[in-house]
């Protein structure tokens, strides 16, 4: 069915019903908001006044736009006021019961092929629709906050609903200048469900003591994130995190790779809900001072070392590159089975998922960097019985090839390497299960979250096969069932 121009209701006035409504009117249609709360509909025209005052002043509104997308707005006091619309977006409280039974009170009010959209987050669109006489035409709109600003919209549709539904919430999802990506209803749909591994990880590491908050965060900052996985966990309120962790954990019927930090049980369980509440991982108090990263001082450039390079791709490019404006003289072992330097007999190697202390005393490993450039942060370890003057000279070289290098914990995959291939192994099995396409992961994970570059298009710079190696080393390190490489990501290997 063609939305476009059609009256719409939307019912929720809240953060994101106000978002929606914003949108849609912007859009050209007329828009009805309805909600419980008495006075909340008009707050919220109130509050898209105030941004439209704002953005008048900044000059990217004029006076005459906003009076006329006001003018479609209007608020409305009973359902049955909104016989006539052909589509209604609900976005009130994320209850199932309560949304089932609103849903069941519109089929009594709207035309039979009036479309019904649900904006839940993390609720199945199918349960949703169980008990409606036309389940076919309720689907998921899944918008993300703030609405006006975030381009992403997953249109999800449970198992009854009708492709032609779908197909037309994602038309009009174009048509108000959004970016939409079907999805199929699981847990999560797609970006909070792929985006699990990134809070994952980092919390699984802070627990171990692997490495500090800053450390962490700089160093998956240094591969081109906004945001740091604790930076953004006190963004988001550990309160919320953690509630769609543990959904999506309850969902999974308790699969161990969804399983919660109790790292961030406790920060929940003590109000330390981030930027909120003024303290989370970091402390935001006036005069609160942020710890600085470790400094290193490098030892000066040793020209005479042999070096040989091994392993042949972008990074191994990068290194000659950098040997040669060095002026260092080096051969390379292209077919070699890791990648990284060989100075005198010592190994600079980049992670593969072994420890160091697997490796050898003569080994230190480095993160994965999939852009390498000068300034990059980069985690590196060593084993525990590594001399004084390898332990100086690793990140000694490190530096002198242009990142700067922090010294964490010997573990497995470092930082970098673990989070990436946890995201790309997550992203592979929704693909695997039906939930989503690659080129719709890759959209949804850089439109929804903000990430760099999409799992897929990661995986163009990283084989499949180094990301099995790196999953399956982190399974025989914590020989439990939540490092599992998904097929599809074992399909790819073979290719
Ligand atoms: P909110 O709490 O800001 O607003 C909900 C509004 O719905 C309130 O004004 C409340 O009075 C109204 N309401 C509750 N029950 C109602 C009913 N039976 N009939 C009419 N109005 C009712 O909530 P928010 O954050 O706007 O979330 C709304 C929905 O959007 C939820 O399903 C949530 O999971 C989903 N969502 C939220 C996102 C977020 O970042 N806040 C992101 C994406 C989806």
């Amino acid at each position: 069915m063609e939305l476009k121009n059609q009256p719409i209701l939307v019912i929720g006035a809240g953060i994101m019903g106000a978002g929606i409504v914003q949108v849609a009117a912007q859009s050209g249609h007329t828009v009805l908001l309805f909600d419980q709360k008495v006075g909340a509909a008009e707050q919220a025209i109130e509050n898209i006044k105030k941004t439209f005052s704002s953005l008048i002043k900044k000059e990217k509104l004029t006076e005459d736009a906003a009076q006329s997308t006001l003018s479609k707005i209007q608020t409305i006091s009973s359902l049955a006021q909104a016989s006539h619309v052909q589509l209604v977006i609900e976005a009130i409280i994320e209850k199932l019961d309560i949304k089932r039974s609103l849903f069941k009170e519109l089929e009594t009010i709207v035309s039979q092929d009036c479309i019904l959209a649900t904006n839940t987050s993390s609720i199945s669109v199918t349960a949703i629709a169980n008990g409606l006489q036309h389940p076919n035409r309720l689907v998921g709109m899944h918008f993300f906050n703030p609405v006006p600003l975030m381009k992403l919209v997953e249109v999800v549709s449970g198992l009854q609903t009708s492709s032609e539904v779908a197909s037309s919430i994602f038309d009009l999802s174009i048509h108000w200048g959004k970016t939409p990506v079907h999805a199929k209803s699981t847990p999560g749909f797609i970006v909070n469900r792929i985006a699990r591994p990134f809070y994952a990880e980092a919390l699984a590491l802070i627990q171990e003591q692997v490495s500090s908050i800053q450390v962490i965060d700089s160093c998956i900052k240094s591969v081109g994130f906004r945001m740091g996985p604790f930076e953004l966990m006190d963004l988001i309120g550990h309160d919320t995190n953690f509630a769609v962790t543990s959904s999506v954990f309850e969902a999974f019927f308790y699969d161990r790779r969804f399983t919660p930090s109790i790292v961030q049980k406790e920060l929940v369980d003590g109000g330390l809900l981030g930027r909120k509440s003024g303290h989370g991982f970091y402390d935001y108090s006036e005069g609160a001072v942020t710890p600085k990263l470790p400094e290193f001082h490098p030892s000066p450039l040793n020209k005479s070392k042999a070096m040989i390079i091994h392993g042949d791709n972008h990074l191994t490019e990068y290194f000659g590159s950098q040997l040669q404006k060095l002026g260092v003289s080096f051969s390379q072992e292209k077919q070699s089975s890791w990648v990284g330097l060989d100075v005198n007999g010592y190994h600079l190697r980049q992670t593969d998922g072994q420890t160091a202390s697997s490796l050898g005393s003569h080994v230190a490993v480095f993160d994965v960097c999939l852009h390498p450039q000068e300034k990059t942060i980069i985690a590196w370890a060593s084993a525990q019985n590594a001399s004084t003057e390898w332990l100086q000279e690793a990140p000694s070289w490190l530096y002198h090839l242009g990142f700067i290098p922090i010294r964490i914990q010997d573990s497995p995959a470092l930082i970098v390497a673990r989070t990436l291939a946890m995201l790309i192994n997550e992203a592979c099995d929704a693909v695997t299960q039906g939930v989503c396409s690659m080129d719709a992961t890759n959209q949804a994970m850089k439109l929804g979250v903000n990430y760099p570059a999409g799992p897929f298009e990661w995986l163009e710079k990283w084989r499949s096969t180094q990301v099995v190696q790196i999953i399956d080393q982190l399974d025989l390190n914590y020989k439990g069932e939540r490092y599992r490489s998904s097929p599809l990501l074992e399909k790819l290997n073979l290719l």
